[in-house]
């Protein structure tokens, strides 16, 4: 595979980029569309997984470049279990093929590197790659670079809410003084701020249980494009058309 990172400058001319002063603080994707860009091509759905790395990159790149704090990537949601084994054992080991390749670029890159989503369940190589991954990049003050990997929203949620109900069994807390800043830091997201933007490739217009309690005033931006093919340019089409909206959070402008 071709390192691209280190001398990959964005190649846009300065006029495609969005303007600087309007950036959104935190863009969530879900990144979508790989297995039909493979089928297009008459290639294993894997080989579309593969070749949504480098789309992870080019968008890590680009999101960097005009001073994104946080970036949250959709790798894999609680519902993807339900594919084939052969699929699943694939995705499970991206992470690790994605930061041998990469992960040194992002420490020189000042790059983040989290992740968001149920530690349980996931094969011990996956999350030695990803806790070395954070480890290394602890320091480090520029991009988080967050991926989202066995997340689901609504079990987020239920699990948020045990947890306050046991807090409240045990006389630790006074329930009916609860705000949503404090649930909020119950859940997954804790620390982060809400996305601003989020992106979904491949047509489809869900949000297939993904940070359903976060996105109540998100701005949504949809692409017809397969995940693999998704570049630079798209990315700063999407944070350009961000930059065109108001947001109101129910009130009046
Ligand atoms: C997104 O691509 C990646 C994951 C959900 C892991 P898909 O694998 O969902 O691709 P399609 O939607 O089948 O084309
Ligand atoms: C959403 O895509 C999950 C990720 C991108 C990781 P899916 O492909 O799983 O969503 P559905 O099944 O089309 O809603
Ligand atoms: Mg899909």
């Amino acid at each position: 595979m071709v390192r691209i990172w280190k001398k990959s400058k964005p190649e846009s001319d300065a006029a495609s980029i969005p303007d600087p002063h309007n950036v959104p603080k935190h863009v969530a994707v879900i990144m979508d569309g790989n297995g039909r860009w493979a089928k297009q091509r008459g290639l294993p759905r894997i080989a579309g997984h593969h070749a949504g790395m480098k789309a992870v990159k080019r968008v890590t790149i680009a999101a960097d470049h005009i001073g994104v704090k946080a970036l949250t990537m959709y790798a894999f949601s609680t519902e993807n279990w339900t594919r084939p084994q052969e699929e699943v054992d694939y995705l499970m080991k991206l992470p690790q093929e994605f930061l041998a390749i990469e992960l040194q670029e992002l420490i020189e890159k000042n790059v983040q590197v989290r992740m968001t989503g149920w530690r349980e369940g996931l094969p011990a190589h996956t999350l030695a790659a990803l806790d070395q991954a954070e480890a290394d990049t602890r320091h480090n003050t520029g991009l988080i670079l967050n991926f989202a990997l066995n997340y689901g929203s609504r079990r987020e949620i239920l699990e948020a809410v045990k947890t306050l109900a046991r807090e409240t069994a045990d006389g630790q807390r006074d329930i009916d003084a609860l705000t949503e800043e404090e649930f909020a830091r119950k859940l997954l997201t804790s620390g982060l701020p809400d996305p601003d933007l989020m992106i979904r490739t491949s047509g489809e217009l869900r949000l297939s249980n993904f940070m359903l309690w976060q996105s109540a005033y998100t701005e949504f931006w949809f692409s017809n494009r397969y995940w693999p093919e998704f570049g630079e340019a798209d990315f700063y089409e999407a944070v350009k058309e961000y930059q065109r909206r108001t947001r109101r959070y129910g009130g009046l402008k």
